[in-house]
């Protein structure tokens, strides 16, 4: 009895110590392989907290986890690859994966993320494929959400609240090449129109292009989004509200006040210059008066002359 008993508390003390430092355990219910942790509809309602520091490939999928620990997650410095999709996350934070920057593929599909803080993937460099599907409470994505995440070449969207993505969001991404948007409720207005310019011109696969349409307004219903940048364009950039025609009525009604007071001015002038060019003739004509008999005088001089010398001479 003592025989078994000594070793026994001991060596569990060694383990759980072990353990603990170096994180070699595995989490009863979960399965662990060379660097792979699988931990498939497990039943964890936390993070399992002693899992193996060497993990690259870690699935938490199924089960009901509501949030990552940063500092516990941040131990498995080498993982490439985190799946934790089918849980109840509701929240991305700015730190929760800051300790692991390596990680290439990051599923958090079907969950209920209704926060992605603008940061959350920022340390993530090298992320190749984001799959943020069937989160139906995420209503928006912070514009730098995706920056530094430069490497990202798969996004999933689909079948999440968003109904507008601010196009600074994916722009920064230049190995971006393909994008799942469909089963969103986009509202194609004027605020989209930036965006779906972008994938207009971005030349971006879309696997589920034929369901990824407008939701909103009536007139776009059913219009495909990646083709929505030429209905909108028209609509948005020559479209006149009503303070537009407002104000063209006011330009116009200057125009019409500006020109009727230059043509009165135009008239007074003219009538001025008139009365004033009358007043100075008749001036003249009163002067010239005399001018013209001393005139008259004076031809009729010149033409006795002429008749005398025999050649008629002008004046
Ligand atoms: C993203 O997750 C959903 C649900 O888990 C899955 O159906 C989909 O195939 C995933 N997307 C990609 C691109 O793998
Ligand atoms: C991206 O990285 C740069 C430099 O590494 C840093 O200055 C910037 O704050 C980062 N952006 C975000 C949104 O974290
Ligand atoms: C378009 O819809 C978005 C999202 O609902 C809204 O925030 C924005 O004000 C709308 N923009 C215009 C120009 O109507």
């Amino acid at each position: 009895m003592s025989h078994a008993s000594g070793p026994g508390p001991c060596w569990l003390l060694l383990t759980l110590g072990m353990g603990f430092v170096s994180g070699s355990g595995c989490p009863t219910s979960c399965q662990c392989q060379t660097q792979e942790v699988i931990c498939l509809g497990a039943g964890l309602s936390e993070y399992p907290r002693d899992l193996p520091l060497s993990t690259r490939w870690l699935t938490l999928a199924h089960n009901s986890l509501t949030f990552l620990p940063a500092l516990d997650l941040g131990l498995l410095s080498d993982l490439v690859s985190l799946d934790c999709s089918h849980n109840r996350l509701r929240e991305v934070l700015d730190y929760t994966f800051v300790g692991v920057s390596r990680l290439l593929y990051l599923d958090l599909s079907c969950n209920v993320l209704a926060v992605v803080a603008p940061g959350a993937f920022s340390p993530l460099a090298g992320l190749l494929q984001l799959n943020l599907s069937h989160n139906l409470q995420l209503r928006a994505l912070p514009r730098l959400a995706f920056a530094n995440a430069s490497a990202l070449q798969l996004l999933d969207l689909r079948h999440t609240g968003l109904h507008s993505l601010d196009h600074a969001a994916l722009s920064g991404l230049p190995t971006l090449r393909t994008l799942y948007l469909s089963g969103n409720p986009w509202r194609c207005n004027c605020s989209l129109l930036d965006f779906t310019i972008y994938l207009l011109g971005a030349h971006l696969s879309h696997p589920d292009a034929q369901e990824a349409t407008c939701a909103e307004p009536a007139e776009l219903v059913g219009w495909p989004l990646a083709q929505a940048g030429h209905p909108l364009r028209y609509m948005c950039l020559t479209h006149l509200d009503v303070q537009d025609y407002l104000f063209l009525l006011f330009i116009g009604f200057c125009i019409f006040a500006g020109g009727t007071v230059a043509a009165w001015l135009t008239g007074m002038c003219a009538v001025l210059s008139q009365t004033a060019r009358r007043r100075a003739e008749d001036t003249e004509d009163e002067d010239e008066h005399g001018q013209h008999l001393q005139g008259a005088g004076r031809v009729l001089h010149s033409r006795v002359q002429a008749g005398q010398d025999g050649f008629p001479q002008l004046v």
